[in-house]
């Protein structure tokens, strides 16, 4: 489909960008069962890099299949397709010289590979949120797996669908164990190096 069709160079480059705002741009990918945190860790990230005056952009996979992935459902091939998405999205913004915060469960190591390949390896800084199930469906802030375990949701994952833990994550987080803040603290200590531009 893509036989047909030419790389276009853009006039103004991610590295000018960059330059332009001081700091350089990367993907943050956030995977973990629903309910573990990534939300509430991305939005707390983004809040502290904000705060620094840094560009930023949280893409959250509640938010986004309300919208660019409204016709997606959580079948693997949904799934896959839906991260599909997103990646090239993460890829664009960065590309826009922001720092891009993604939070998908993301559930399979072949999706998060993609993902990877979209986006460039050296460009992903990959987290796992993790939190045991029986944690986060005691929290269960949104009443899903409740729904899950009544058979109301199918194709829930922890309950009906698998999550496939990450084995090469950059920083992993418990968030049974350990407070948003300690977690903010956390990823900025691993992040700085990452944001630095180069000489400074
Ligand atoms: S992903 O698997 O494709 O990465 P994504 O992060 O976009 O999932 O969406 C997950 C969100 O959709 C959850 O936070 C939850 O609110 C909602 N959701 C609705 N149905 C399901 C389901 N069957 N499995 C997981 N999440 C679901």
């Amino acid at each position: 489909m893509t036989e047909n069709v030419f790389y276009q160079a853009p006039s103004v480059t991610r590295t000018a960008r960059e330059r332009l705002n001081g700091h350089r741009a990367i993907v943050i990918w956030f995977t973990g069962l629903s309910g573990a945190g990534k939300t509430t860790l991305a939005n707390a990230l983004e809040a502290e890099l904000h705060r620094q005056g840094r560009r930023t952009l949280v893409l959250d996979g509640d938010n986004v299949r309300q919208g660019l992935c409204s016709d997606l459902g959580f079948s693997a091939k949904d799934r896959h397709e839906n991260l599909r998405r997103v990646g090239e999205m993460a890829r664009m913004t960065m590309e826009a010289g922001v720092i891009t915060l993604a939070a998908f469960i993301s559930p399979f190591e072949e999706d998060r590979a993609r993902v990877r390949d979209i986006v460039g390896p050296e460009n992903l800084f990959e987290i796992y949120v993790r939190c045991p199930l029986a944690v986060c469906e005691t929290r269960d802030v949104k009443g899903l797996y409740r729904k899950a375990r009544q058979g109301e949701i199918s194709h829930f994952t922890g309950v009906s669908a698998p999550y496939e833990e990450p084995t090469s994550a950059h920083l992993v987080l418990d968030t049974s164990v350990l407070s948003a803040s300690e977690c903010v603290g956390r990823m900025l200590e691993s992040l700085q190096s990452r944001l630095a531009l180069p000489g400074g």
